[in-house]
């Protein structure tokens, strides 16, 4: 596995190769979840490229940017096991300048649910995509289901701004109790652990009600905040997959996002119907 730092030396060595390139995109502190987009990646291209980059400008005032989890030997390792072919490790000196042109998320779809609780993450989110997206220029790049609201705004990006690239959604994956995997679980204590736990319940709720024939969003929804009591719930959507909020779930076109704090980590998941 190769390691650059320089966005321009990256660039120029997989310009040079003419082959098809995965790409994923992370903020490091890997788990299974990462692991399961890098083998996917791998499955479908010749080559694959994994960057790490805890990116400042998604992170709000007060957020944890700070002590966000890094841990480079281990998430080196972890990509040399899984057949990494380059690991892109940059400073935010070498992706972000002064003075910068900005992406700026669409004002509905990139400013409602997350985008409500954490106004302009999702600009943060797009620009720094952008921008790794021009280094690598993959053929196919690799994102969680899990993060729904990002995939979406990313796919949309993709599309309006004309790139190409293939964007592929990969499902969540979920430890042996059912918590989706994410860097910041690591936050959570002994106790958390067990509370967030009420989280997927309330998904599990939900995709029964639907299976024995329950449609109406209203619900569903109140029967999963039954479930999450008495943890602090952000939102409970559904929506369509163009993210529009649905009356009566659409099999094949609907999406239940959870968005809850347990202690002080806040917490996403859903499932897609
Ligand atoms: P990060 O949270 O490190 O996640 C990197 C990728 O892994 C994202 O596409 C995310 O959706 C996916 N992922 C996280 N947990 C997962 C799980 N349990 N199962 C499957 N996939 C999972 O998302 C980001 O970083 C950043 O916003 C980024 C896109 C890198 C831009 O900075």
């Amino acid at each position: 596995m190769r390691v650059f730092q320089s966005p321009h030396e990256l660039k120029k060595e997989l310009r040079g190769l003419h082959v098809s390139i995965g790409f994923v995109p992370t903020m490091g502190a890997l788990h299974n979840g990462h692991i399961s987009l890098i083998k996917k990646a791998k499955e479908e291209n010749e080559i694959v490229v994994v960057s790490i980059f805890v990116n400042p400008t998604q992170f709000l005032k007060g957020e944890d940017l700070d002590k966000y989890p890094r841990k480079e030997q281990a998430d080196k390792r972890i990509c040399e096991l899984a057949g990494v072919d380059y690991l892109f490790y940059p400073n935010a000196e070498d992706i972000y300048e002064k003075d910068e042109v900005k992406l700026c998320a669409p004002d509905v779809r990139g400013y409602i649910l997350e985008g409500e609780t954490r106004p302009g993450h999702f600009s943060g989110v797009l620009t720094v995509v952008m921008k790794l997206l021009n280094i690598v220029n993959p053929t196919n790049a690799y994102f969680g289901k899990k993060d729904a609201q990002q995939l979406m705004l990313i796919s949309l990006m993709v599309k309006q701004m004309f790139m190409d690239v293939n964007i592929v959604p990969v499902e969540t994956m979920r430890d042996n109790l059912g918590l989706a995997l994410s860097s910041r679980n690591e936050y959570l204590n002994a106790e958390e652990k067990v509370e967030a736990l009420k989280i997927p319940s309330a998904l599990k709720k939900a995709t029964s009600l639907v299976v024995s024939g329950v449609y109406e969003t209203k619900t569903i929804i109140d029967e999963m905040k039954m479930i999450l009591e008495p943890l602090d719930v952000s939102y409970i959507a559904i929506v369509s997959r163009e993210f529009i909020p649905i009356a009566t779930i659409q099999t094949g076109n609907s999406m239940i996002l959870v968005e809850a704090v347990v202690g002080n980590t806040r917490l996403l998941d859903n499932i897609w119907l």
